[in-house]
């Protein structure tokens, strides 16, 4: 007989297909909807493994109902929606999607950042307003991003692919993490700071580590009262890293430059959000892995974890022992 397993999105045909030929298949299939917490409760109920997405919630209570639950395959590599405590309680085991997005989202990142830097959503917009009237000498100028200073929080995977890109700026790079990155410093010529050390010389600061409990709000008053008045945050990681609020107030203040946002506390974000009512705040729909060829990846990845577990082996990417 077949493991049962829920999938809680529409993927790939080709990966569903993969998926189908192992395991016997319930899919929530409304395109772009997530799937409702009670038919979630409803389908988890009686599968071995369910196949989910970061705007899944899979909490104790969750977990509780799903009896004969034994993997839950995350199609992302954060995965701050789950209670791997409880999971790994429960004996179910969690996986994620490392590496395969590790480029693209560095290249938002990036992206972000010169965008953001170069006012370039402002200027677009003053474009299509029809407000351009002549070249002018200081019309729509921003802040260089060629020599400037970039400080990475988090120098993981994707903290050192944009440390890679920040090189080829010629920007100096310096960055904060747990452990020290000594083979990282070396190739990239990457320099250790204490966290306040880097909020005060960055003109660029980029979050990339993850969501955790010691991470929530690691940016609010205190933090963005340190950075320069010409500097810039850029939040690619998860939303409840920067605290919200306390960036609307730095921004509105002018006590940093500007700040570029693809990750919110909660999401989707209102479109009546005060973020989105500031000039200086350019804010994207958690698009960091979006490309085609990187979330067949993801997805595609998500599914050899799921499917190399209910054969009987050990899958390529666990969260949790
Ligand atoms: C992830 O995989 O955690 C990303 O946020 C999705 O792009």
């Amino acid at each position: 007989m077949k493991p049962k397993i829920f999938i809680t999105r529409q993927i790939p045909e080709d990966i569903l297909a993969m998926l189908q030929e192992t395991c016997e298949v319930k899919l929530w299939s409304e395109a772009d909807v997530p799937v409702p917490r009670d038919v979630l409760e409803q389908e988890i109920r009686d599968v071995e493994g369910l196949y989910c997405l970061l705007t899944e919630s899979i909490d104790d209570s969750l977990l509780a109902q799903a009896k004969n639950l034994r993997i839950v395959s995350n199609m992302a590599v954060g995965y701050n929606n789950i209670n791997v405590e409880a999971a790994t309680r429960r004996k179910i085991l969690v996986t994620n999607t490392p590496g395969v997005l590790t480029e693209t989202t560095a290249d938002l990142t990036f992206a972000l950042l010169m965008m953001t830097a170069r006012r370039m959503e402002e200027a677009s917009q003053f474009l299509r307003q029809g407000q351009w009237k002549t070249w002018s000498p200081m019309l729509l100028a921003g802040q260089d991003v060629y020599g400037a200073t970039i400080g990475i929080i988090g120098m993981g995977r994707i903290g050192e692919a944009v440390a890679k890109r920040a090189k080829g700026f010629d920007m100096k790079i310096i960055y904060h993490n747990r452990t020290r990155k000594f083979e990282i410093e070396e190739r990239l010529g990457a320099q250790y700071r204490t966290f306040e050390e880097l909020l005060e010389e960055s003109d660029f600061v980029c979050i990339l580590t993850p969501s955790t409990p010691e991470t929530q709000n690691l940016i609010g008053k205190t933090e963005l009262e340190r950075m320069k008045p010409t500097a810039i945050l850029i939040n690619t990681a998860r939303g409840g890293i920067v605290n919200e609020d306390d960036l609307y107030s730095a921004l509105m203040d002018q006590k940093i430059y500007a700040a570029g946002l693809d990750v919110f506390s909660e999401e989707p974000l209102s479109p009546q959000h005060p973020l989105l009512t500031l000039a200086n705040c350019v804010a994207l729909p958690h698009i960091g892995s979006a490309t085609v060829k990187t979330r067949r990846e993801m997805a595609r990845l998500a599914a050899v974890n799921l499917v190399t577990f209910l054969q009987g082996k050990t899958p390529p990417h666990c969260v949790n022992p």
